[in-house]
């Protein structure tokens, strides 16, 4: 599913750790810079968590983001550049995931699918999964619904032909799977007499039940106490997933440096940025330590 056409890797400016580039600016600028220098269709894989629209600032232990926008529709304006600048910027073969919760993953999902299409079943380019990933969590007695503990991330791909390795997400079966299942066993739920339980494991459903990141502890390295940061194994099943050792991997938006850190571990290239000052110094602390 792979292009092997050689393109451009962007250079790393002095003070960025070992492996990638790390910039601190406003996305869209940072974007528009890469392009008009000639980096457009470079980039294998953009992972990319914005402000969820919670119209509070986040704030945990003295650092903070704002997450407050005049309107939704100033939100969604934004939105809908990033997700242009990033399409420009893929690769034909490449894919972006929007990392989002109930308060705009239905406007996103909108906005990708009018910018890198709806997909389909026949490999059309565009939309490939909406990825649930769950979580648990305590509720309030006072709540008057569900606790909501679920975040949507949405996967576009440029082209009709992208990345996905399968081999290198891989679970293991349930046990009881691995018990009943025989190809032709009346009631197993299993038709396919030719069909063979892969000793590999499965490849993972499109949801996902991973612990948050604040079940860890902040060492610095892979937990950095950053406002909303994501936990290592769900950005590192979507990096294993959607590129290739050698790759070129961005976030624009990456806070605490949750995407380069695990870009960088998988032996991925990487670019990352962000507006806010305190999140580049613990990105750049945090690649340094890796
Ligand atoms: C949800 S956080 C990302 C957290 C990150 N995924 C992690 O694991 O730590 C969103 C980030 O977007 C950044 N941000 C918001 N608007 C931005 C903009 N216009 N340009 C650059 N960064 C921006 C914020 O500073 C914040 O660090």
């Amino acid at each position: 599913m792979k292009a092997t056409a050689r393109r451009p890797r962007v250079p790393a400016p002095r003070e960025s750790p070992p492996g990638g580039r790390l910039i601190h600016g406003d996305n869209l600028e940072v974007m528009e810079r890469l392009l008009a220098g000639g980096h457009g269709g470079t980039i294998d894989l953009i992972v990319t968590d914005p402000p969820f629209f919670t119209q509070r600032p986040q704030e945990r232990d003295g650092i903070a983001y704002s997450d407050q926008w005049t309107s939704l529709d100033a939100y969604l304006a934004w939105l809908r550049a990033t997700v242009e600048r990033s399409h420009a910027l893929l690769r034909p073969t490449g894919s972006i995931f929007v990392h989002l919760d109930w308060r705009a993953s239905h406007h996103a999902r909108l906005i990708l699918d009018e910018v890198f299409g709806p997909g389909g079943e026949a490999g059309a380019p565009g939309f490939r999964n909406e990825i649930i990933w769950c979580y648990t969590g305590p509720g309030s007695p006072a709540m008057g619904q569900f606790n909501r503990k679920h975040d949507t991330i949405l996967w576009h791909s440029k082209g009709a032909r992208w990345t996905f390795d399968r081999d290198a997400v891989r679970v293991p079966h349930h046990p009881k799977t691995k018990q009943n299942f025989r190809g032709d066993l009346e009631g197993s739920g299993f038709t396919n007499p030719g069909h063979e339980l892969d000793e590999a494991g499965k490849v993972p459903e499109d949801w996902w039940v991973l612990p948050v990141a604040a079940r860890f502890p902040v060492d610095g390295v892979h937990r950095v106490g950053y406002p909303t940061e994501k936990p290592i194994a769900l950005i590192e099943r979507i990096i294993r997933a959607a590129s290739r050792p050698g790759d070129l991997v961005a976030d624009f938006l990456c806070g605490g440096g949750t995407v380069p850190f695990v870009a960088q571990r998988c032996g991925r290239l990487w670019i990352a940025s962000d507006r806010n000052e305190q999140a580049i110094a613990l990105t750049r602390a945090r690649l340094r330590a890796a």
